[in-house]
């Protein structure tokens, strides 16, 4: 029987369809797993339920249990990782994932992985991001539509006229942008270096891309002049000042911490700004009695499954890219080997220098 064949003979959970890939010509195709639930699931994903049940009723866990077992089981037969950014959901940060972190940590982390394959749970550019630090490996993305607006704001040409416009000028791109992006520019940061890989370049001036809060976030605790790109997370800019000192007023002991993609009046009220992993950082270390996660809602989710004695309040706005990332789907990208994460070798070569010289600087 043929690859196609075979493909088209396994079950396929519905509503969601894609072409049999280059992966899985090199690869082969997998059967699909059983989805059912059955007394061994219950037994050997009992250990997983217990990470989540604090955010997942019982009522729900046989459900994700079968995908749960079929996806790490499939996960050894393919020797492959899956990196998952923190605002994916808890089943799959705390049940499927090998590594979670913020965009930072999963860049560093793809580079030093050892398996064949990632899987990479969060959105395009971070899939992009680790086919760069990693050429030789396998990079599947279980769906390619998930995008990000901040990525979507800017193109390769974009930056290139920006170059003209401001000759000499030092080029910085929010890791939140594609690999043609990346590859027009100087330097890559994420939210937990910006300030510092903008202080790094020793000029007066820098062009600071695609995200203009964080840019606005960055320019008040620099000297160096700013020139921002017009882009913004579509999640994080609908959170507002009002809202914020709304629930301060309800609550004046609360402890409000914000992704610094959130525009600068919303920091200006917060106790504390950092990436996803500074925020998760800061609440398992000094244990606020009550916080307000100024993010992404899963956040919330998975810090508090691995946090006791901490109240959340989850002012909750979606991202909508993230959630297309889903057990199913992780499962179907692990049977059928897709979709591969391909980039041109040329362009990779020079989007790699951008993120590495931000490794580079520790
Ligand atoms: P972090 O690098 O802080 O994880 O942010 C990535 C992101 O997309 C936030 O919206
Ligand atoms: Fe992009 Fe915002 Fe979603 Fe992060 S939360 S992936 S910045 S749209």
């Amino acid at each position: 029987m043929s690859l196609d064949a075979l493909a088209r003979a396994a079950a396929r959970p519905a509503g969601y369809a894609a072409p049999l890939s280059d992966a899985a010509r090199r690869y082969g195709v997998l059967p699909m797993p059983n989805l059912a639930w059955t007394p061994e699931v219950e037994r050997e994903t009992a250990h997983l339920y217990e990470k989540v049940k604090a955010v997942m009723p019982p009522v729900e866990w046989p459900f994700h249990a079968p995908y749960v077992k079929a996806i790490n089981d499939l996960k050894r037969e393919r020797n492959a990782v899956i990196l998952a950014h923190n605002y994916q959901t808890p089943e799959i940060y705390n049940c499927v994932a090998d590594v979670v972190g913020d965009s930072l940590q999963l860049a560093r982390l793809a580079g030093q992985s050892k398996a064949d394959v990632i899987v990479q749970g969060g959105v395009h550019f971070m899939a992009e991001t680790s086919k760069l630090l990693s050429p030789e490996k396998t990079v599947l993305i279980p769906d390619s539509r998930a995008g990000c607006s901040l990525a979507e704001s800017i193109t390769g040409a974009d930056v290139r006229l920006l170059r003209q416009q401001y000759p000499g000028v030092p080029v910085v791109a929010y890791v939140n942008t594609s690999a043609e992006v990346k590859a027009e520019v100087d330097i890559c940061c994420t939210s937990s270096n910006a300030l510092r890989v903008v202080e790094s370049l020793g000029s007066d001036r820098v062009i600071f891309l695609p995200d203009q809060y964080l840019a606005k976030n960055v320019q008040a605790q620099t000297k160096v002049q700013i020139i921002a790109w017009a882009g913004a997370c579509e999640v994080h800019e609908r959170f507002t000042a009002a809202e914020m000192l709304r629930y301060r007023a309800d609550d004046p002991s609360i402890t409000i911490i914000a992704h610094p993609e959130c525009p600068p009046e919303v920091v200006e009220v917060s106790d504390f700004a950092g990436s996803t992993a500074a925020m998760i950082d800061y609440v398992k270390t000094k244990k606020p009695k009550r916080v307000l996660l100024v993010t992404e809602c899963s956040m919330a989710d998975n810090v508090a499954s691995e946090t006791t004695g901490v109240e959340f309040v989850r002012p909750c706005n979606l991202c909508p890219h993230m959630k297309r990332i889903t057990l199913p789907k992780i499962l179907e990208s692990l049977v059928y080997m897709r979709e591969e994460v391909t980039i041109d070798p040329a362009l990779a070569e020079r989007a790699r220098r951008s993120v590495q010289r931000m490794i580079d600087l520790g």
